[in-house]
């Protein structure tokens, strides 16, 4: 506390910002790994203060995915901790129903993150042993929270991946990145370059099928493609009772055994296959298997076509010249680029996140650092893994939080009373 009261002398004279001490960890973001985290917190008495960027919860569902979009993994595989989905929720939740979900999800925990707070850097003050966490808002100071649990919550994809291609900027038509298409409607009639051939190249150019454009879609490397359910079952649940009794590369080369006997050989229609099977290279790499809900069957048909090459450059004002000097015109283009995490640009810090802002353990290690740092939600296992982060950290903090709540209680409570006056003194 000593050491406390130092650091906020020292810092008395940034009359410009406002700070604010929390009694409990900060959050930051306020998706499913936030909200889950939060409520997990709710549970054991632990208070906390969530920070999101933007004016809702989650805002990656909300404003950055497209209307078709349901989850392509079973609900069980995809609900937050203490709280399932409704009954009525069908096998694969639609988007609108999952954002339902989470926004009951938020009441029902009484999780109320401060909107409009995007933070610009978070660093831990060894002279304090606390950390500091600033934020900048549309209106209003720039604040600095000041705690000492740090709840890393930000996303694997909190930033559009673009890629740097030649003549890009010169391309006359629409060029968005996947995050921005919503629906295929007014693309109807258009020759569209779908650029990605990841779950969001497949599922945009399926959509645009849909709508009557001419979708063409770039694969410039290999991708594992396999159904989205194999006997009526899904694959997803089907590769995870697999691992519970063999090993990985065996349920790997089951798997595409399957895959094979549903789909065919993609090699057919111009769709290599990494030599890595599909679940060693999510784990090696973390890249995502494509589960397909119908794109194959329009490349069968000719109605999606792939491109099996990559770019070279955009030619104005709609062409695009291939990796093999072949040219052909568009009218929009579709960036399904993928995405990053963002944790290295305002987290100041390089022993528990490593350069691409991923904690430098993998799974299941990756939850927790030092000097009370955690990670939700990096584990590259979706929403299961999101779950499965939020229960431990929260677990791990509510027992230290309780432990010294009862200490605290056998005194009389100085040091509550310090924290009052502090985050008065600010
Ligand atoms: C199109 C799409 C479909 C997907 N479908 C599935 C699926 O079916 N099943 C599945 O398991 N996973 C799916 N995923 C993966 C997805 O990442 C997770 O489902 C889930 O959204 C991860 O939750 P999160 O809270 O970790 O990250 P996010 O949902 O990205 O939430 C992070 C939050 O942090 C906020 N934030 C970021 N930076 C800052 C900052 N500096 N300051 C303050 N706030 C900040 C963001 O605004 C955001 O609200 C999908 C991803 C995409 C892109
Ligand atoms: N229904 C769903 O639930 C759903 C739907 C969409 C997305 N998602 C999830 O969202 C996450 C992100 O998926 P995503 O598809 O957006 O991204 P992704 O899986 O990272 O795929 C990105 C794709 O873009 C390609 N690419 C990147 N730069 C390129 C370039 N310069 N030229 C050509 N190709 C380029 C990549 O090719 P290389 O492989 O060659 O790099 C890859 O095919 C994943 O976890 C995914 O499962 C889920």
């Amino acid at each position: 506390m000593e050491n406390l009261f130092r650091f906020i002398d020292d810092h008395q004279d940034s009359s410009r910002r406002r700070c604010i001490w929390v009694n409990g960890p900060v959050i930051v973001g306020a998706g499913p790994s936030g909200l889950a985290t939060a409520a997990c917190l709710r549970e054991q008495g632990v208070p906390f203060v969530v920070l999101e960027r933007a004016d809702c919860i989650a805002s990656l569902w909300q404003k950055r995915t497209y209307h078709r979009l349901k989850l392509h993994l079973p609900k069980q595989f995809c609900q937050l901790p203490k709280l399932p989905f409704p009954e009525d929720y069908p096998e694969y939740p639609t988007r609108r129903q999952f954002i339902d979900y989470l926004e009951s999800y938020a009441k029902h925990f009484n999780i109320n993150p401060n909107f409009g707070e995007c933070v610009q850097s978070a660093r831990y003050d060894e002279t304090s042993g606390l950390w500091r966490v600033r934020t900048t808002t549309s209106s209003g100071p720039e604040v600095e929270y000041i705690c000492r649990w740090l709840l890393v919550a930000t996303g694997e994809n909190a930033e559009c991946m673009v890629p740097e291609i030649e003549g890009l900027a010169s391309f006359k038509g629409e060029v968005i990145h996947a995050s921005d298409y919503t629906s295929g409607e007014k693309y109807s009639g258009k020759r569209v370059l779908v650029v990605g051939c990841g779950n969001s190249g497949m599922e945009v150019s399926l959509d645009l099928c849909n709508h009557n454009a001419y979708p063409s879609m770039v694969v410039r490397s290999s991708v594992h493609v396999l159904p989205r359910e194999i006997l009526g079952k899904s694959t997803f649940e089907l590769a995870v009772f697999l691992m519970k009794w063999l090993p990985l590369w065996l349920v790997d080369k089951l798997l595409l055994i399957l895959a094979w006997l549903v789909l065919g050989n993609i090699a057919n229609y111009g769709i290599k296959r990494p030599s890595t099977g599909p679940l060693e290279l999510k784990n090696t790499k973390g890249k995502t298997p494509v589960l397909d809900i119908g794109a194959l069957e329009k490349i069968r048909s000719g109605k999606i076509k792939v491109i099996p090459t990559g770019i070279k450059r955009f030619v104005s004002p709609n062409r695009v010249e291939l990796a093999n000097g072949d040219q052909l015109e568009f009218d929009s283009v579709i960036l399904a680029t993928g995405y990053r995490s963002n944790v290295r640009s305002w987290l100041q810090e390089s022993e528990f996140f490593n350069k691409n802002g991923f904690p430098k353990s993998p799974f299941p290690n990756g939850w927790k650092g030092s000097k009370g740092l955690y990670a939700v939600g990096f584990t590259r296992r979706g929403l299961s893994g999101a779950s499965w982060d939020a229960t431990r950290i929260a677990q791990d903090i509510g027992s230290v939080w309780k432990k010294e709540t009862e200490q605290q209680k056998k005194t009389t409570s100085s040091i509550a009373c310090h924290r009052r006056c502090i985050s008065q003194q600010f």
